[in-house]
């Protein structure tokens, strides 16, 4: 039987799409308050000099302390974090102090602002040197100046559509992990 193409939508599209990074983005606001967001667009997009990009949505209180301070750092939480990732990702820091009300704890980081999230199994810090306004979102590509892991944290989060995933590596390798 031939599989024939149905037309889908925007957000079943993307959930098809998945899985998705899931990682949290840290900037200060003009009083130099740190704010988090969760984010799933994000790439790497060089290796000499090593740069990352983010999207953010224009609306995004993280959007306005961005083009206050061309730094973030880009973060990946630990499965343990989950719970206040979440909340970071459907809060705006308009209306919470989330480094309050999330449970994530703020450590400084080492060349930028914004701070590092204590836990966190990776972290970049990313000095901003291009942006493009794309539609709703800004693409701010970040050149990584310091990055940090956390010993012992092995796992972190991801927007998913399965319940199993299938990794191919470099050499082709395929692995069927939970
Ligand atoms: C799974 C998930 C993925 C998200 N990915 C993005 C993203 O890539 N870009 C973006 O602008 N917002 C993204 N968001 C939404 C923001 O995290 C959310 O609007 C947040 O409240 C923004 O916080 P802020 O207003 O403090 O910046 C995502 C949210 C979730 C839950």
């Amino acid at each position: 039987m031939t599989e024939k193409f149905e037309e889908t939508f925007w957000a079943e599209a993307i959930k098809l799409a998945s899985p998705h990074f899931y990682v949290l983005v840290t900037s200060v606001d003009k009083n130099g308050r740190p704010n988090v967001m969760g984010l799933s667009w994000w790439m790497f997009t060089s290796v000499n000099p090593p740069l990352a990009a983010i999207a953010v949505g224009q609306a995004r209180y993280s959007h306005q302390c961005l083009e206050g301070c061309k730094e973030f750092v880009l973060c990946f939480p630990s499965e343990a974090q989950k719970d206040g990732a979440w909340f970071c990702g459907t809060k705006s820091g308009r209306n919470y102090d989330k480094f309050k009300e999330s449970g994530l704890k703020a450590v400084p980081a080492t060349k930028v602002s914004p701070p590092l999230i204590e836990g966190a199994m990776l972290a970049f810090e990313c000095k901003v040197v291009q942006e493009l306004d794309v539609g709703d979102h800004t693409i701010y590509v970040g050149e990584i100046v310091a990055m940090h892991k956390t010993p012992g944290v092995e796992r972190h989060l991801y927007t998913i559509a399965y319940s199993s995933l299938l990794s191919i590596d470099h050499e082709g390798n395929t692995d069927i992990g939970g």
